[in-house]
């Protein structure tokens, strides 16, 4: 997508200087800088600390990862070497499923390939693929939602379509495009005329730091709003969907998604208003049932909640916005259930969220 007229992915493997390359996410909208990760050591510290964060993203950059280790350490490449370094990139952070999944999906060729003397390359080559096809799922995923705006538009008489969504589910949470903002993106670009709620998303404030700043980039109308102002906004007929994005989807269809996201599922249920969750094939995690008893659940440092970020005299500073000390509780994700979604938007097409429509999907 474009920065300022140029056109930018949240991860880029720089062929100029042979430096894999990421946008620095903790300093957005503020700053706009860029980090190069030299070792798997930066990559786990890039996810864990947040500076790339986004289900499909975090895979993308571990895959990266694991062709850093092996770039670094070209002598002691055995199968031994390779788990631990995939268990260490595993341990980054613990929602989103594309980061084990991918890494095992590349952790299985690397294995078979342990004596080839390209083994480098292949890594290299895997992270590539996985990137390209990130941005290819998250396009289809841009056009099978656009039709879906296009309709409610038609119906509407082409009066605006008020969208709701929540936390960061963009370019910057993916590689290009991103999951819940990319039919969002193809529908402004085909002039259907849309605006967008964005939950500020608290206690990172992914919606009004990293959505408002990507929707300001390209132009689409958006106001910010408070995480507690959407069900009051349902009620007054404001919203006529919400679209959110997916950290990892079970195959009976329940997404665990960032902290608040179930509550907008059940205000949008109790206003019959279509509740849509956008994702890749990758976040789906084909292994499990029932997320809210078995998806693990996120729990961040307690100063994200007592401290927030601010710009203040053109530098970013901590505010500490309550007694210090107080005693907080920090869940980065919650899980929706499948009876609250009205459809999963996929790069393969849209499906209910249960197992039988997911399955014929994929299959
Ligand atoms: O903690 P984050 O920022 O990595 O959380 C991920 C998210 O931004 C959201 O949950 C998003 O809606 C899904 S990302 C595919």
């Amino acid at each position: 997508m474009l920065v300022n007229g140029e056109s930018y992915q949240s991860i880029w493997y720089d062929r100029d200087n042979g430096k894999v390359t990421v946008i620095d996410q903790r300093k957005l909208p503020f700053n706009f800088n860029t980090i190069q990760l030299h070792t798997i050591e930066d990559v786990f510290w890039s996810i864990k600390e947040m500076v790339v964060r986004g289900a499909p993203l975090i895979g993308v950059t571990a895959a990266y990862g694991l062709y850093l280790a092996i770039k670094c350490n070209r002598n002691v490449i055995t199968p031994d070497f390779l788990t631990k370094s995939a268990n260490y990139l595993k341990s980054a952070r613990p929602t989103a499923v594309n980061l084990e999944k991918i890494i095992d999906e590349i952790i299985l060729k690397l294995i078979n390939n342990i004596s080839h003397k390209n083994i480098e390359s292949i890594a290299f080559n895997l992270a590539q693929q996985i990137e390209l096809k990130e941005i290819d799922n998250c396009s289809k995923i841009g056009d099978f939602g656009l039709s879906i705006i296009d309709n409610l538009y038609k119906q509407n008489s082409k009066r605006t379509i008020n969208i709701l969504t929540h936390c960061n589910a963009g370019w910057l949470a993916s590689v290009d495009w991103g999951m819940a903002l990319s039919p969002i993106y193809k529908a402004f670009e085909k002039g259907i005329k849309v605006h967008v709620w964005v939950d500020e998303t608290r206690p990172r404030n992914q919606g009004a730091r990293l959505t408002a700043w990507e929707l300001q980039k390209a132009g689409v109308p958006h106001t910010v709003i408070p995480d507690n102002t959407g069900g009051h906004l349902m009620q007054q007929g404001m919203v006529d969907m919400v679209i959110v994005g997916s950290d990892r989807t079970t195959k009976n269809g329940d997404v665990a998604n960032k902290i608040g996201t179930y509550l907008k599922a059940l205000a949008a249920y109790d206003n019959s208003i279509p509740f849509y969750v956008a994702l890749p094939l990758s976040s789906i995690d084909f292994n499990m049932v029932d997320g809210v008893k078995n998806i693990p659940i996120e729990k961040r440092d307690d100063d994200e909640i007592r401290i927030m970020e601010c710009m203040i005299d053109n530098e970013i500073k901590d505010a500490l916005i309550m007694p210090k000390n107080t005693n907080v509780a920090n869940y980065g994700f919650d899980v929706t259930p499948a009876r609250l979604i009205s459809a999963l938007i996929t790069e393969k097409g849209v499906c209910k969220a249960n197992e039988n429509s997911i399955s014929k999907l994929f299959s």
